[in-house]
């Protein structure tokens, strides 16, 4: 299950020489130049740059999207500079450029990578026809707290499912050629550990004990290395007392000792700075210092490299191998990439910008990434042919920016469907679609339109609110501490259910959101993220079954944010907690003294299991797992075991299943997961047909790092369960043994 390793090209060899070459000939003020990135959004074109690029000052520019401008640039780092270096021109492309695909988060709740990496290949060629060559995704900080703003940008909880995306996305991005028009440059960011920030508070500390750090929050990154990803990106956050951009530990003896990556380093925005501002130096030049130190290679929009690195060469405290070594990091991206031989962008050779397959691939996406999380009596899918009358109500029903997400600079909401247009155009004009936006947005808390919400929804077959966070509400520096749906929401939950007809809830939203307290007054929910530019289109297809729901949590829902960190891939603990061995705090005893025998682990006031767990999402089939087989129940260090079972629908509709395998290491020299994900596929069955999922399990894929952070496989018994999400039942074991 590991990602392959990508051979170095063949050419590898080739660009090894050329960067030395190129090194030789260059000043140490051209080197740290390499190592020097500058902002270049609007104000400051050419002009403000063009001395920097003459002299050979400038490695990097980044949020310039004005292809003239862009051309310029390289002309003049190209063709008026010493060298004639071109530039890395970067770019927050994170979920798409003009056309939005769902957050990354919603990408993850699709379990498809290969559509991800359609996504990514499109954005990329978007991008590209800006003169973009370097986007600043995936972000693959694995994320356990849906308080964290940024876990939109994640791709969830989950080590497999996190890495099995990050790499789609780095493969979309980069293609099988980088020098090809239209393959960018990849960034894995944040290295690392930034999803563990405290209470989810942006850019607050993390603390992550080593085992942990190795076996959850490196992984991605890991995979992402050995896919060739062209960068790193550091962490804004502390790790255990060193900021990313001044860990050492991280940068080189992890990233370059241990998985020879030999792509570049970019610090995060003016990150080098800040290491004075988090009291790891006393100024700008001893951050400097200390980020160079580290393995820092580039410094991201500010001046710390530009100003101090060539004194501390100078003064002998930096040496010159340390600054060659940076500087080839990022001259071997530039070669890679084919800059030398082409910096210049000619959009006429690309794509068209938001093109049929670009449109129809953010569509897909959007299909696949919506979870449907209730579906009482089976409200859903509606038939168009027997309504008259259908009441749309909420915040988020028609609101085409919105719906784009976080992180949309170049996205135009000018292309987005909403859910209202979608569903206007969907049914026949005989159906009475009556449309009320109900509050002005998502944290509203005036509620005088509530009456009349509640008269349409009377006076309606069914109501279908929008319901969620706008997209500012989510991304980074836009953390919450409570979680449930903002504003007078729930409220209008509350009322519009008291109106007696069915009612369905869309919900749009950057994080997985408590919603423990609107689930019994709604009949249907279907989660759909902030799902992009095509998010109605597909919605209006689900609610009225084109398609079915086929989404999967690819984080856990808690009951209350008092849960949180609450993932399913939790330690068992000395005192598991189980459905005899809870109290709720409504049935304590009052006189009854307190006793610790007997007791597990669990909230007095929320049990122990979440709202929906990590993989959980209904369909409008039915899925049945049976047969579920080990093809040996003892194997020995190398071998491959094949787990399978057998999958039906015994539904009425043809549907996708995401078919998941979890495995549980029951002895180990440290405590294991009580379940992790160790495979997925997606599984098309028409009604009443059957297959049998194969996954196969290697050895390697039962490794974790053990007491001393070295890699082990230790033998033991071995359990695997098949199913629909974390909490599948149907399960078989193995035996590892040691080999004589
Ligand atoms: C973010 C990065 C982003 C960079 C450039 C920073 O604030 O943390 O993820 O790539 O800005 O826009």
């Amino acid at each position: 299950m590991n990602a392959s390793i990508v051979n170095p090209p063949a050419n590898v060899w080739n660009v090894e020489q050329r960067v030395k070459a190129l090194l030789a000939k260059m000043t140490l003020a051209e080197k740290v130049g390499q190592m020097s990135q500058f902002n270049a959004s609007e104000g400051y074109a050419p002009d403000y740059l063009a001395d920097g690029l003459r002299a050979g000052l400038i490695g990097s520019v980044l949020n310039v999207v004005d292809l003239k401008v862009v051309n310029e640039l390289q002309r003049i780092a190209v063709e008026e500079s010493r060298l004639g270096i071109p530039l890395l021109v970067g770019r927050d492309v994170i979920h798409g450029f003009k056309t939005v695909m769902p957050i990354p988060l919603g990408q993850a709740a699709t379990w498809n990578p290969g559509l991800a990496t359609t996504a990514a290949q499109i954005s990329a060629l978007e991008a590209a026809t800006t003169g973009v060559n370097w986007t600043f995704a995936p972000m693959m900080d694995i994320s356990r707290d849906p308080r964290w703003g940024r876990i939109a940008e994640s791709l969830g909880e989950d080590v497999f499912l996190a890495s099995e995306m990050a790499v789609a996305m780095v493969e979309g991005f980069q293609g099988d050629d980088l020098s090809a028009p239209g393959s960018i440059a990849a960034c894995a960011k944040h290295f690392a550990g930034y999803g563990a920030v405290e209470s989810g508070r942006d850019y607050a500390t993390t603390n992550i004990p080593e085992s942990e750090l190795r076996n959850v929050y490196l992984r991605p990154f890991k995979s992402a290395v050995d896919r060739g990803v062209v960068s790193i990106m550091t962490s804004f956050s502390d790790l255990n007392g060193v900021p990313g951009t001044g860990n050492e530990f991280l940068l080189r003896q992890i990233l370059r000792d241990e998985w020879s990556f030999d792509g570049f380093v970019v610090s995060d925005w003016d990150s080098v700075r800040q290491l004075q501002i988090h009291g790891l130096t006393e100024n700008d030049r001893e951050s400097a210092y200390e980020a160079v130190t580290a393995g820092v290679d580039m410094e991201m929009a500010g001046d710390s490299y530009a100003n101090h690195i060539a004194s501390l060469v100078e003064e002998g405290r930096l040496s010159i191998t340390t600054i060659d070594a940076a500087a080839a990091n990022i001259l071997r991206a530039k070669f890679r990439l084919g800059l030398f031989e082409n910096a210049y962008t000619d959009p006429g050779a690309l794509p068209p910008i938001a093109n049929e397959h670009a449109l129809g691939t953010a569509k897909t996406l959007a299909l696949q990434s919506v979870v449907m999380l209730k579906n009482a009596g089976g409200l859903l899918p509606l038939s168009a042919d027997k309504l008259r009358s259908v009441a749309v109500i909420g915040p988020l029903a028609d609101a085409p920016y919105e719906q784009l997400g976080t992180w949309i600079f170049d996205g135009d909401a000018g292309l987005s469907i909403t859910p209202l247009n979608a569903i206007r155009s969907l049914v026949s004009p005989d159906v009475d679609i009556r449309y009320l936006r109900a509050m002005e947005t998502s944290r509203s808390r005036a509620s005088e339109e509530f009456a009349e919400a509640v008269q349409l929804a009377r006076e309606s077959d069914v109501t279908i609110l929008f319901l969620g966070e706008e997209s500012i509400l989510s991304g980074e520096a836009h953390s919450r501490a409570d979680i449930g749906l903002p504003g007078a929401q729930g409220e209008l939950v509350q009322r519009i259910r008291e109106a007696g007809k069915p009612v369905i809830v869309v919900i749009l939203a950057g994080r997985p959101l408590t919603l423990a307290n609107i689930l019994d007054n709604v009949d249907a929910i279907l989660f759909a993220w902030h799902p992009g530019t095509m998010g109605g289109a597909a919605i209006a297809d689900l609610l009225f079954g084109l398609e079915s729901p086929s989404g999967k949590l690819p984080s856990t829902f808690p009951r209350m944010v008092g849960q949180i960190p609450i993932y399913y891939s939790q330690k068992n603990t000395g005192k598991p907690p189980s459905p005899e061995g809870i109290v709720h705090i409504d049935d304590i005893n009052t006189f009854a003294p307190q006793v610790s025998l007997g007791m597990t682990s669990f909230h007095l006031d929320a049990g122990y299991t979440p709202l929906f767990p990590f993989g959980y999402g209904l369909s409008y089939a039915k899925f049945e797992y049976k047969h579920i087989c080990t093809s040996a129940h003892e194997i020995r260090i190398g071998d491959t075991v094949t787990i399978s079972a057998e999958v039906s629908n015994v539904g009425q509709v043809a549907a996708v299943e995401v078919v998941q395998l979890y495995i549980r290491d029951l002895v180990g020299s440290v405590t294991r997961p009580v379940r992790e994900l160790k495979g997925f596929r997606r599984v098309n069955l028409e009604p009443g047909q059957a297959v049998v999922v194969e996954f196969d399990l290697h050895t390697n894929d039962l490794a974790f790092y053990g007491r001393d952070m070295s890699v082990v496989t230790e033998p033991g018994l071995f359990h695997a369960w098949i199913g629909g999400s974390s909490t599948a039942s149907l399960r078989t074991e193995f035996r590892l043994v040691a080999s004589e």
